[in-house]
């Protein structure tokens, strides 16, 4: 029976603003801005900033009954998946919010990726059912949001497709104009159609991902241009809310592991926030371990932890000073063939305050991994696999449990990437031409004459 807990203070609900800073991460430093500044790095140390809000008015049960009664709510903020949880956002009430109805995404159960992984249970958190099709619309509700409230005219981001795709969507939503830089030639198509389809100005960068990360940290310091990439704490704290909505999910009992991909690792970051402030309001008992997953040739987080000491804490002050980027990063993952991610500090905070671990994945176990979820019904996009690619690793390494309760973020739709998806079935999937991936699960169309009895011997071939 849920605690009714004690009213909610008008102020507290009403007015957060006055109650919130932008801190640097940095343990040194730690500088404070307001949150009506325009910065997306530390002034003075050029460190990561994070959302800071004073919750001692808050009461975690009593948050709890407000949020589950707004389920029957029809007003816009309420049935949104981000806004639904707005006493943990740092917005007025008033703010004018830019919404298309985000989060609000399925748990499935996923017992054909469960035997995979060797698991007894295992739960998917689609986050690829929002409304472009990624978990970045989260983020990009809170961080448009931002940049009306600052006057921006303008907003960019660099992209390996989705975030792209989410600004594109949300600034349309706005009026704003979203101008988005991309590796030339590096995209999923239909990401890109995305972006086209919702009128962005699209520039295509000769270069990486992380080329255009560094030409959109030059482009912030112009006045009119408003970045919306990771880096921007607001992104941050829209995304953390998927932690609410999992933990409501869960009727407020963590799973032992919530497992998500690693990219520029602002989501692992943002996951991770969130349970620590449902944990903060005594929402729950414990904090889930937080585990990463890289792409092999791709993964600088996962390199940096291989050689971490086994005693390493999230202790900023033990955490190394520099990640070695990887220079050409190499995947068919496009969404996270990322060298030098920006959020890594967060990121590695979090995995290590929750014990979890940082590993990397082949591009044949992401393949299977992401047939394997297609043959839940499910469906994701390659970078999304790496979940389940990882988790399958993790318990034959003794980290995860078989009968643990687990959870892979699952971070884009099944169509955000077709052609990768075709290529897979028909056996044309390859990152190298030499070494061509031999899908365990294909499944390429059969062609067959046009008879009813060339069509059911066919099928009864394949039972
Ligand atoms: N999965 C998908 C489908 C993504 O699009 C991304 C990142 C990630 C995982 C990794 O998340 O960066 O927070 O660690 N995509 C970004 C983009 C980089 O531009 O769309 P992360």
């Amino acid at each position: 029976m849920a605690d009714k807990g004690a009213p909610l203070a008008e102020d507290v609900t009403e007015q957060r603003v006055g109650r919130c800073v932008q801190r640097c991460i940095m343990p040194d430093c730690g500088a404070t801005y307001g949150l009506r500044e325009r910065v997306y790095v530390c002034s003075r140390c050029d460190g990561p900033l994070e959302i800071i809000c004073n919750t001692a008015n808050l009461n975690g049960a009593t948050l709890r009954n407000e949020w589950e009664a707004r389920s029957a709510s029809r007003e816009p903020r309420d049935l949104s998946g981000v806004w639904r949880y707005r006493e943990l956002l740092p917005f007025d009430a008033d703010a004018p919010i830019v919404t298309l109805f985000e989060g609000n995404t399925p748990l499935y159960d996923a017992p054909r990726s469960a035997k995979y992984t060797g698991l007894s249970s295992l739960r998917l958190k689609h986050q690829g059912c929002n409304p472009t099709g990624s978990f970045k619309d989260t983020g990009m509700t809170a961080a448009v949001t931002q940049a009306v409230l600052l006057g921006a005219r303008t907003v960019v981001c660099a992209s390996t497709g989705n975030t792209a795709a989410s600004l594109a969507a949300y600034a349309a939503r706005a009026g704003l104009q979203a101008a988005i830089l991309l590796p030339q030639g590096q995209i999923s198509a239909a990401k890109l159609a995305q972006s086209m389809d919702y009128g962005a100005a699209i520039r295509e960068i000769e270069g990486n991902f992380d080329d255009c990360m560094r030409l959109i940290q030059e482009l912030g310091d112009d006045p009119s241009i408003y970045v919306a990439n990771s880096i921007n704490p607001f992104r941050i704290e829209g995304q953390k809310t998927v932690a609410f909505e999992l933990m409501a999910q869960f009727g407020w009992k963590a799973p032992d592991h919530v497992v998500v991909p690693g990219g520029n690792l602002g989501n692992s970051s943002a996951l991770g926030k969130g349970f620590e402030e449902i944990l903060a309001l005594k929402l729950m008992d414990r904090l889930p371990k937080l585990s990463v997953i890289q792409a092999e040739g791709s993964g600088p987080l996962a390199t940096l932890f291989g050689l971490l000491d086994s005693g390493a804490t999230n202790d900023g002050a033990l955490l190394p000073a520099a990640m070695p980027a990887v220079d050409h990063p190499r995947t068919l993952a496009t969404a996270i063939k990322i060298g030098a991610p920006v959020s890594w500090r967060k990121s590695l905070r979090v995995v290590l305050k929750t014990h979890g671990q940082v590993i990397s994945v082949t591009e044949q176990e992401i393949a299977d991994a992401k047939a394997m979820v297609g043959r839940d019904g499910v469906g994701c996009e390659p970078a999304s696999a790496t979940t389940v690619a990882g988790i399958r690793k993790l318990v034959a390494a003794g980290h995860i449990r078989p009968e643990e309760s687990v959870v892979a973020v699952l971070t884009g739709h099944v169509l955000k990437d077709p052609d990768y998806v075709s290529n897979y079935h028909r056996g044309t999937l390859a990152l190298d031409s030499a070494a061509p991936i031999v899908g365990a699960f294909r499944n390429a169309p059969v062609r067959v004459s046009a008879t009813k009895k060339a069509i059911l011997g066919s099928l009864e071939r394949q039972k």
